[in-house]
């Protein structure tokens, strides 16, 4: 799955987490290819997650700061792949998930929603720009941090909470 410039919105901390959910993707895919995927999976799932929290977190952020009018069903995209990640997880753990059927989720999702859904925000972005030429806010956001992947840590018992449980209401 290629990175191309047709994913780019151009919000450079944005679009270096698209990209790095795209790396993420080529990982497993590689990993399956060499039949080592099941060495890569908790570490893949643990990206998955720090992607569905921060990026989607900063996605939303800029979509509010430039009233973005599709944010609701935006928000719902993301708490659908929120909710699929943390399914994997479970799955994970119970040492039932297939990094097949991850690739095949991501092969279809990502392109589809970076793609299409996200690169909607382009005009109201323009828009914004255009009417407050000194919004450095825009690119000041590091990109995402991708968690250690030999953590002494490990994933907390927090991560076991289902997705939205401790999110702010809006
Ligand atoms: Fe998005
Ligand atoms: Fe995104």
């Amino acid at each position: 799955m290629a990175w191309s410039a047709r994913f780019e919105i151009g919000v450079h901390a944005i679009d270096l987490d698209h990209k790095l959910a795209f790396q993420t993707l080529d990982a497993l895919l590689r990993a399956l290819r060499d039949g080592a995927a099941t060495n890569v999976l908790e570490d893949t799932i643990n990206v998955l997650r720090a992607y569905a929290d921060e990026h989607f977190r900063r996605e939303e952020e800029l979509m509010r700061t430039v009233r973005f009018p599709e944010l609701p069903a935006h928000v719902a995209a993301h708490d659908a792949f929120r909710r699929k990640t943390f399914e994997f997880e479970i799955s994970r753990r119970r040492s039932s998930l297939a990094a097949s059927e991850v690739v095949r989720y991501l092969m279809e999702w990502l392109p589809d929603h970076i793609g299409n859904a996200d690169t909607r925000i382009i005009p109201y972005l323009n828009a914004y720009r255009a009417s407050h030429p000194n919004a450095s806010g825009l690119h000041a956001r590091p990109p995402v941090r991708v968690p250690s992947a030999r953590s002494p840590a490990g994933p907390s018992a927090a991560s076991t909470v289902p997705p939205g449980a401790s999110r702010r209401t809006r």
